[in-house]
């Protein structure tokens, strides 16, 4: 802005100016080189020039008022905070369902959440949108489980809480009614995996009843044709002792694997701590299985490497493990007439892993079955393994045996070229081995 102080200060500047040429013109009339209306015109023209130069500039245009932006309500950072350390995915909303912050865990398990955009953007679920304005209008909160088939089949749950974060009269303040929420907290849960826990542990109690009944229900008809009809038939009571003999041995079987099943998971967390040499319980194995083979007129053949593989190991599991893997070798690959189990090494000098892998020459396992292999109780074909005393739970104990040494699993059956489960269990290194 131009102050009169200020116009003075330039005006002194010029008038030396001014001064200096008056002085050059009058010379010039005293020397009769200049007309004297020449040099008032040309004074003249001087002082306007210079009055125009330090003129004040103008002032600046006002600036035209700020436009009126709708402003978003106000998240206090404390509640944002809060909300970004929440460990499930966590929205605040407006009492209207608009989106006033979100936690990134949002974005990863529900969708990119945009700030200022409607709830319902984001969340297409009627009934957690009709939940999320219910509470806004009453103030109590609310729970709302459902179920998701796309992108992928999956179990939520939201929990929906109306909050006062401006205080009781918060909403009153602004423009709303006095007592109701002015935020409202949505949080979301997935329970997915705690429903398909019970949908395990129901089907195997269905199954373990059933795999149960079916031999009590033949030992109970045997029981009752004994005592009835065939109470004085020699031959047919020999005949039905045998079965029952058989079916009593099933029972016991099926009793011993799932109580394996459930010892072998309870220490599922503790790996082994005794050392064992892996090479030697294989050949036990072998050896054991040999009359089987024998029987089913099969070739078990063992290749085991010289070098000594000490491993941490529970004897009894991993004999356990290799049997139920040669086992169902002989048993189902008996038409390949060969069964190969190999112990060899891989890995660096101080990190050996050992490599043990038994592989039979029958019919395979068709691609679809592979990935449920270790379930239990699933089997390929459930009347070949009952005709072959099969429990359907020898590869779950595998399986879960081959965890506990925090070892790996692998099954490979190229169609019609048998089939090869290779187990891979870390060797004691020679820090372990001098520590111990
Ligand atoms: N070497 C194999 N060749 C073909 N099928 C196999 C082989 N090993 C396992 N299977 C299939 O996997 C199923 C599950 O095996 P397992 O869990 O040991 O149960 P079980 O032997 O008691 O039936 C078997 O019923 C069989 O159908
Ligand atoms: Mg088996």
């Amino acid at each position: 802005m131009s102050t009169p102080f200020a116009f003075r200060r330039r005006w002194r500047r010029t008038l030396p100016v001014v001064a200096l040429v008056a002085a050059a013109c009058g010379v010039g009339i005293a020397a009769n080189l200049l007309q004297p209306a020449f040099a008032v015109v040309i004074l003249l023209a001087l002082v306007a020039g210079l009055a125009f130069l330090s003129s004040p500039p103008p002032a600046p245009a006002e600036a035209p008022p700020p436009a009126v932006v709708p402003t978003r309500p106000r998240v206090e950072p404390v509640a944002s905070a809060l909300v970004a350390a929440l460990p499930e995915p966590a929205l605040l909303l407006t009492p209207e369902g608009d989106i006033l912050c979100a936690n990134e865990r949002v974005a990863l398990a529900i969708g990119p959440a945009r700030l200022g955009d409607p709830l319902s953007f984001l969340v297409r679920v009627p009934e957690v949108l009709e939940a999320v304005h219910n509470s806004a209008r009453d103030g109590i909160p609310r729970r709302v489980e459902f179920g998701e088939k796309i992108p992928l089949d999956r179990w939520l749950e939201a929990h929906i809480v109306p909050l006062h974060l401006h205080g009781e009269n918060g909403m009153a303040s602004r423009g709303g009614r006095p007592g109701l929420p002015d935020t409202v907290l949505l949080t979301f849960r997935d329970l997915t995996q705690q429903r398909r826990v019970e949908q395990m542990r129901a089907d195997f109690v269905a199954n373990a009843s059933h795999e149960l009944r079916t031999p009590l229900a033949s030992l109970s008809g045997f029981i009752e044709t004994l005592l009835g009809p065939a109470r004085n038939d020699t031959s047919a009571r020999e005949r039905f002792l045998g079965i029952m003999g058989a079916q009593a041995r099933r029972m016991s079987r099926l009793i011993d694997d799932l109580l394996s099943l459930s010892r072998i998971e309870l220490n599922a967390h503790m790996r082994p701590e005794t050392q064992v040499e892996v090479g030697t319980i294989v050949g036990h194995v072998c050896e054991t299985l040999s009359p089987l083979a024998r029987d089913r007129g099969v070739e078990l053949k063992l290749t085991r490497t010289d070098e000594p593989l000490p491993i941490y190991g529970d004897r009894d599991e991993l004999i356990r493990l290799f049997e139920n893997l040669v086992e169902n070798a002989l048993k189902y690959g008996a038409s390949g007439a060969r069964v190969e189990v190999t112990v060899g090494a891989e890995g660096a000098q101080d990190a050996r892993t050992a490599v043990i892998s038994v592989r039979d020459f029958g019919p395979g396992i068709p691609p679809e079955h592979l990935p449920r292999l270790t379930e239990r109780f699933y089997r390929v074909d459930v009347v070949a393994s009952r005709d072959q005393g099969g429990t359907g739970l020898g590869l779950a104990i595998v399986k879960h045996i081959v965890a506990r040494h925090r070892g790996k699993l692998g099954i490979e059956s190229p169609p019609g070229d048998g089939a090869t489960f290779t187990v891979r269990i870390g060797c004691v290194s020679k820090a372990e081995k001098i520590a111990s």
